[in-house]
């Protein structure tokens, strides 16, 4: 079978990475290419991953770049058109809810090539968020469907998808966590930022709900400026959220804040030992919602929503919100406490891989077929 991994923003990566280790351990059963579409570019958004991960270089990469939803969704489709015509894959692997991960399924699925969807299912209820609607359709039109968790398998039997297609195998941006972690707390992220375990908090920005509207982002901001006064703040800075702090003029807001300690996205294995460190982390990313909750590090989600849920009822989340006073008041509730009763949803074990590509070897190469 000739699978076919699609990945192009920075959430993808750390997901394609187990992935293609284990389908690399049948080379019998399947040949295996890897696409990235250039949704995310930067060395600090992009190759640092590839070096971190161990993810051998994509085969082909579209070179998109950055631009408006349709702009970006249009020039992925009409890129890769081409390709899945000349290589004609057996399946194509999308992960996550980027624009990367639609554009690709939906080309895939009208050309009749089968879509397999890893981390299918999650669901926020709010369709404001750019990631729902890409999660709505992939899910639609997807032929495999691999879940994190059994809510998923839940939302997806509620919107009609057929229980065949659906299959719960675990986290994979989890099966990473846990084959990096002790490569990453070998890094000397800590003691070249200055830092002492456990007496810093970790912080990231990016939705476009809080860094796109210049009243909400100075909110957070104001917020964040408090909290600094009590604890210091680690700020690798999304390039979305970066050119936003710079057009709204809130630069020298900011940097006035000594505790707050600025710089660029770092890369998976010095992030992953500032998260596990960190006193309390503070952000807006999906994956970190999930990383925290193994790590056992209280997360302050600065949204009103979540698609993980799960990390609420069984880890350390908590939905903070994008108003000041609340976040302010989480925050140092969260800097004094120390959480208990953590428990580990099922299968966020480090084998949801090998789940996968059981499911996957199961089909065999005359198998694979479309199942809409
Ligand atoms: C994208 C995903 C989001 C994910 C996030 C992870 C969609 C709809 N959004 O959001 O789900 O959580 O990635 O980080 O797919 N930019 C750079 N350099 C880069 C990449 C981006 O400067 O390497 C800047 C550009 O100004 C760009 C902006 O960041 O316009 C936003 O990038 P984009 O990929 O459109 O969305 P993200 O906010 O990164
Ligand atoms: N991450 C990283 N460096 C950073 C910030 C995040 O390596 O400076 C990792 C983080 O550990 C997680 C992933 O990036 O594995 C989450 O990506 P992001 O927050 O961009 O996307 P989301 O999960 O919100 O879609």
């Amino acid at each position: 079978m000739q699978i076919l991994h699609i990945a192009g923003a920075r959430p993808n990566f750390m997901k394609i990475a187990p992935l293609i280790k284990e389908i690399g351990r049948y080379p019998d059963d399947f040949q295996q290419k890897l696409l990235h579409t250039g949704q995310h570019y930067d060395e600090t958004m992009s190759d640092i991953f590839f070096s971190d991960l161990g993810i051998p270089h994509p085969d082909i990469h579209l070179g998109i770049g950055s631009g408006t939803h349709a702009v970006q969704t249009g020039r992925i489709m009409i890129e890769i058109e081409p390709v899945l015509l000349k290589l004609k894959p057996d399946l194509v692997l999308v992960v996550g809810d980027v624009n990367s991960t639609l554009a690709c399924s939906l080309v895939a699925s009208k050309l009749e090539i089968p879509v397999a969807h890893v981390e299918a299912g999650l669901r926020s209820f709010d369709r404001r968020m750019p990631e729902e609607i890409n999660r709505l359709l992939t899910d639609q039109i997807a032929d495999y469907l691999f879940t994190t968790d059994m809510n998923a398998n839940k939302n997806l039997l509620n919107e009609g998808i057929a229980e065949y297609k659906i299959h719960f195998v675990g986290n994979v941006m989890i099966d990473s966590l846990l084959s990096f972690k002790e490569k990453a707390l070998e890094t000397g992220i800590l003691a070249n930022l200055g830092l002492v375990a456990g007496e810093y908090a970790l912080l990231t920005l990016h939705r476009p709900s809080n860094v796109d509207d210049r009243k909400v982002l100075q909110g957070i901001l104001e917020a964040l400026i408090e909290i600094q006064t009590h604890q210091p703040i680690i700020f690798p800075v999304h390039p979305r959220t970066k050119k936003r702090i710079i057009e709204f003029g809130m630069s020298e807001m900011v940097e006035d804040a000594a505790g707050l300690q600025m710089m660029d996205p770092v890369g998976y294995l010095e992030f992953l030992n500032l998260m596990a460190n960190a006193s309390f982390v503070l952000t807006d990313s999906g994956g970190i919602q999930e990383e925290t909750t193994i790590l056992g590090v209280p997360c302050c989600t600065l949204r009103e929503n979540t698609e993980r849920p799960i990390t609420i009822t069984m880890g350390t989340n908590v939905l903070a919100g994008c108003e000041k006073e609340k976040i302010v008041k989480l925050a140092l509730k969260f800097k004094e406490s120390t959480r208990t009763g953590i428990q580990i949803p099922e299968f966020w074990d480090g084998r949801a891989a090998e789940r996968i590509v059981k499911v996957l070897r199961k089909l065999g190469p005359d198998q694979v077929t479309g199942q809409n």
